[in-house]
């Protein structure tokens, strides 16, 4: 295709696949299927790949990530981003009515109420239509730029429609619906990592990570509820909402227009039952007078505004009887201590077992079996013991005591300094241990394995076939054919696995082609406490392979970018361990990667050919390791100290003044990540 058809195209393409977005992720209508919306995207893509100069920043194409963002930048608002006066009672929201009618006698007004969504505050400026900066509360003064990650979420729209303002703030609240939350703690447990103990934290975390891409993956959405700007439409909330919705934001239909306090507590008895049956979770509803004019008049107070208040939904608490308690070990060998209750109603849910969190819990609270004892369904989704009703205690009640040894494999229990967990460290012995290493090395982030998921370790385990990494790469035909175990589910559901001759072949074949995942998957894939996906890469890309690392002494492991006290520790603790090294040795001989490809010369550029860097300091798009990698596939030599042969000075944040004043002595030119990327041309 010539150029001018193609950016006829594209432009065509653009506008129809943001349309589309809008009425999936906005409207929650749409048109087409996902398999048509995908072939129109890979068109687009296409396109762009051909002729880059057509590439737009509102293209739906730039919603997957790919920035890294390794420090937040911090960014004052404009405005300050104030909190909500709270109340839990309906006096107090009348004493609001009550003051705000004071404040404003024989003034007949409106109250706007809202849903009040329990995710993560954020403020998105918008200049000509355009996403430019996305930025959290913070402090409420400043706060972090998270624009890369923000770009990522589909029902933000990265270009406006209609007649908005030439520049304004909308500011609202990221979420992570129920759907998405479940699926993605489901994954982080299948990786043996910790789950997320509500949507709000699995929100927050999700807009404060590094990796943008990663972020795309989350299911998050965004609900407007608050506009800032000189060239709004109209003087008033309701009506500025009901408008930022033409322009293409999504703004809840939760909102309602209410003119007495009555009809507020309607509102608000309606959704503190209805709020079960939402897809999201609320904490309670928003109350904001309408009109700007009477915003002016009633003011603020140092900490939120006098015009709106927050009436909060208390959380849901039953009491009932603490049967027995069961300590569970997981994957990491924490031992948490769970509750057996009689079968109780909550939430819509019958509640069985709940959280005793750990053992300092038990004794604060001195909770004994045989108590009557108070269950709450906050915003986490395991229900959770809050208090003992002491005035139910009989005699025959009496205390019990934290387990001593692994109620799995019966090794002594210990706990950590600092810690209020107790742990099994028999972590090569102990089963769930086990399967959990297991079930981290094959995930798709990892190994990727896929064929052995969905139950298949279970039954290798079982047959005592596998009980560690290692054992996996001894698999065989024979070992494997006509294995089958019948699994029930929570809910009663049963299912078998079988190992027929396709399953067995498709399994082999998978471990087979996982001996071509790269050394840094694969050190992630080993599971070693704190080095996650970041971690094994900046490690594997330092030490270059196995032995490298396994020889670092601490010292020399915290000079490695990001790395600290707690991830060396660990990786000493790893390799002391016969185990461990047993395993590495055992899968050396399997021809795994423990080694980073050799440059094979095939180099970026000559661009930078026989000038020296000397890097130093923090720099914000590459890692120093990076930049020296940069250095070198462009033909460059990086030095350790500065001599008058250096060429260069590449100086990032936090660079010590010594080599400051001796660059400047010798006349060194000193440049910063900007100028080095101009240099070769990225
Ligand atoms: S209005 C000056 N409306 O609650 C008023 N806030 O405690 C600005 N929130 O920081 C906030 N739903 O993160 C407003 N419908 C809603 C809300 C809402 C949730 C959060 C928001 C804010 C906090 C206030």
């Amino acid at each position: 295709m010539d150029f001018e058809s193609a950016k006829l195209r594209v432009e065509q393409l653009v506008e129809q696949l943001n349309i589309h977005n809008y009425n999936y992720y906005v409207l929650d209508k749409p048109v087409i299927s996902d398999y048509e919306f995908d072939v129109l995207l890979k068109e687009l893509s296409d396109l762009e790949n051909q002729y880059p100069q057509l590439l737009m920043s509102h293209s739906p194409t730039q919603r997957v990530g790919g920035d890294i963002i390794k420090s937040f930048v911090q960014v004052k608002h404009k405005s300050p981003m104030l909190s909500l006066a709270n109340t839990y009672s309906e006096e107090e929201l009348k004493d609001f009515d009550n003051r705000i009618r004071k404040l404003l006698p024989n003034l007949d007004f409106d109250y706007v109420c809202e849903l009040k969504y329990d995710g993560v505050a954020i403020g998105l400026t918008y200049v000509n239509g355009e996403l430019q900066q996305a930025v959290t509360r913070g402090d409420g003064i400043q706060g972090d730029d998270v624009t890369a990650n923000v770009r990522t979420i589909k029902s933000i729209p990265l270009k406006l429609k209609g007649d908005y303002p030439d520049e304004f703030e909308i500011r609202g609240e990221i979420i992570l619906p129920h759907a998405g939350f479940e699926k993605m703690n489901a994954e982080r447990l299948e990786m043996g990592e910790d789950a997320f103990a509500n949507p709000r934290n699995a929100a927050s975390g999700s807009l404060k990570m590094q990796d943008s891409k990663e972020v795309a993956r989350r299911p998050l959405d965004c609900f407007l509820y608050f506009l800032l700007g000189d060239n709004l439409p109209f003087s008033s909330h309701y009506e500025n909402l009901i408008k930022a919705r033409e322009w293409g934001f999504k703004i809840p239909n939760y909102i309602v227009k209410c003119n007495r306090i009555e009809e507020v507590f309607d509102f608000i008895n309606f959704w503190d039952e209805a709020r079960k049956d939402l897809p999201f979770d609320i904490d309670g509803i928003v109350i904001k007078v309408n009109d700007y004019h009477l915003w002016q008049e009633l003011g603020f107070t140092a900490k939120s505004p006098r015009w709106a208040i927050s009436y909060k939904f208390k959380a849901e608490r039953v009491a009932t009887t603490l049967l027995s308690v069961d300590f569970q070990v997981g994957r990491t060998g924490a031992v948490t201590p769970v509750a057996n209750l009689k079968p109780v109603q909550l939430a819509g849910t019958v509640v069985k077992r709940a959280s005793l969190h750990n053992s300092d819990f038990i004794s604060n609270m001195d909770i004994r079996l045989g108590d009557t004892v108070f269950v709450e369904k906050g915003g986490e989704i395991i229900p959770k013991i809050v208090g003992v009703d002491e005035s139910k205690r009989g005699n025959e009640m009496f205390p019990f005591s934290f387990i001593e040894n692994c109620p799995e494999c019966g090794s002594k229990l210990f706990r950590k300094d600092g810690e209020a967990a107790y742990y099994c460290l028999n972590e090569n012995e102990c089963p769930p241990q086990i399967k959990g290493k297991l079930h981290h090395f094959i995930h798709r982030k990892a190994m990727n394995i896929d064929s052995l998921g969905e139950g298949k370790i279970e039954v290798l385990f079982d047959n005592k076939l596998v009980k560690s990494i290692a054992d996996l790469y001894d698999l065989d035909y024979q070992n494997l054919i006509g294995l089958e175990k019948t699994l029930i589910s929570d809910e009663g559901k049963s299912k078998t696995i079988s190992f027929r001759q396709k399953t067995v072949e498709n399994i082999l074949k998978g471990i087979d082609a996982s001996k071509n995942i790269g050394f840094e998957r694969l050190l992630f894939a080993l599971g070693i406490r704190f080095v996650g996906e970041t971690v094994a890469k900046k490690l594997a890309f330092h030490y270059k392979n196995i032995d490298n690392l396994m020889m670092a002494t601490y010292d020399d492991l915290i000079t490695v970018d990001e790395i600290g006290d707690k991830i060396a520790e660990s990786l000493l603790a790893h390799f002391k361990e016969a185990k461990n090294i047993e395993i590495i040795e055992r899968l050396k001989t399997k021809a795994l990667q423990f080694e980073m490809p050799e440059n094979t010369g095939a180099n970026l550029s000559n661009k930078l050919q026989g000038a020296s860097f000397v890097v130093s300091g923090v720099f914000e798009k590459y890692s120093r390791d990076e930049i020296k990698k940069l250095i070198e596939l462009n033909g460059g030599k990086n030095v350790g100290s500065i001599s008058s042969k250096t060429n260069y000075v590449l100086a990032g944040d936090k660079m010590g003044p010594e080599k400051r004043n001796k660059a400047e002595e010798l006349n060194i030119p000193i440049i910063t990540e900007a100028d080095f990327i101009a240099m070769i041309g990225e």
